[in-house]
């Protein structure tokens, strides 16, 4: 059966996924919406999907059984109540949003609602996060290490609005929740998370920083997990280079998983022979992935199968509780 689906917010990942879409057996794109006009037409001439700037007219004129939203964070509410009322398949970008309690509507407008829901956590689905889940099943982690780094700060080839807190939540929502939502996955929940942030290149670049572009650019994160390991996070948005990683270090076990290189590097005992792990994934699209994940659920729904989606909007709730509680400590201290 064909499944129709539209896609809200026809930037970076909006184009993403709607081109994903194509790809995707027995799904058709046949909506986009922007309140620009002209990514919205852009997309549309691309896909062949009718554009609409108005998202009430896009809900009134097309039968849909899936939305994908792509806006910013703080722009969605009005898509999430009017696709519930209709009972339409939601898939929502990371963050679910950058406010607890707004996030905590979210979930209480899908509860018990008969609609599939996922958050974009594209991490969960890699197939090098699989291979680390292996991994891990025989040995036993003592602390985890993890970065997100980028050159926001440096090159500004991201929307602007990633960097105004009020937006996007800073680079704590809008990236180092990427890995902390990946930790979450792994080793469970995070019970005490505290740090401290700056805006360190404000003082020693050649250029202003503008006004608006209110985020730190360098921040510390120490976390407790309710197992007992210990974390520690590294965010930068004044590097050279774009780096996410995940370090995990145990008694029998040292690796690195560089998402961004897609390999699993180190040492981990086998019996008592220490094995070095040298693991390269093949190329796959994990943002496909986990759109297929979604649309897989939409169909298998009414059967008893286990539900493919691997961030519904509870579990991404509990990792805005998390970025909220990172990002209040931020504050106390500065
Ligand atoms: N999972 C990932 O790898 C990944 C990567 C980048 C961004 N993201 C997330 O995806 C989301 C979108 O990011 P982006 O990079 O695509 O941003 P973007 O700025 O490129 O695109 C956002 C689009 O939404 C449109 N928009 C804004 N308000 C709107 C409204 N009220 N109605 C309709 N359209 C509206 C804008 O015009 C723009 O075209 C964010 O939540 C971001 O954190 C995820």
């Amino acid at each position: 059966m064909r499944r129709t689906v539209a896609v809200v917010g026809c930037g970076g990942m909006g184009f993403k996924h709607a081109l994903n879409c194509r790809d995707i057996d027995g799904v058709q794109l046949i909506s986009v919406c922007d309140v620009d006009s002209e990514k919205g037409t852009e997309l549309s001439k691309i896909t062949g999907a009718t554009f609409y700037q108005d998202f009430e007219k896009m809900l009134a004129m097309e039968k849909l059984d899936a939305l994908i939203i792509t806006t910013p964070p703080i722009y969605r509410k009005e898509f999430i109540q009017k696709a519930v009322d209709k009972n339409i398949n939601i898939f929502v970008e990371k963050p679910l949003s950058i406010s607890k309690e707004i996030g905590k509507e979210f979930c209480d407008l899908v509860e018990s609602k008969p609609i599939i829901h996922s958050v974009g956590f594209h991490l969960r689905y890699a197939p090098i996060t699989d291979k680390v889940r292996n991994i891990l099943d025989s040995h036993e982690v003592t602390q985890i290490r993890t970065v997100t780094a980028t050159s926001y700060y440096i090159d500004m080839d991201m929307p602007r609005w990633f960097l105004q807190k009020r937006f996007s939540g800073g680079p704590l929502f809008e990236q180092s929740l990427h890995l902390l939502d990946l930790s979450r996955y792994l080793f469970g929940e995070i019970i005490n998370i505290n740090g401290v942030g700056k805006h360190l290149l404000r003082s020693n670049r050649s250029f202003d920083i503008e006004e608006d572009l209110n985020s730190e650019d360098t921040i510390i994160l120490n976390s407790e997990f309710a197992n007992g390991i210990l974390g520690v996070h590294s965010e930068s948005c004044a590097n050279l280079k774009f780096r996410w990683e995940l370090e995990i270090l145990g008694p029998t076990i040292s690796i690195l998983v560089d998402y961004a290189n897609n390999t699993i590097i180190g040492s981990i005992l086998d019996g008592d022979k220490i094995e070095n792990v040298n693991i390269n994934q093949l190329d796959a699209d994990w943002h496909k992935i986990e759109l297929d994940c979604f649309f897989k659920d939409i169909s298998l729904r009414d059967n008893s199968t286990e539900l493919k989606v691997r961030s519904d909007f509870f579990d991404a709730q509990r990792t805005v509780s998390l970025m909220t509680q990172a990002s209040k400590s931020l504050r106390d201290k500065l």
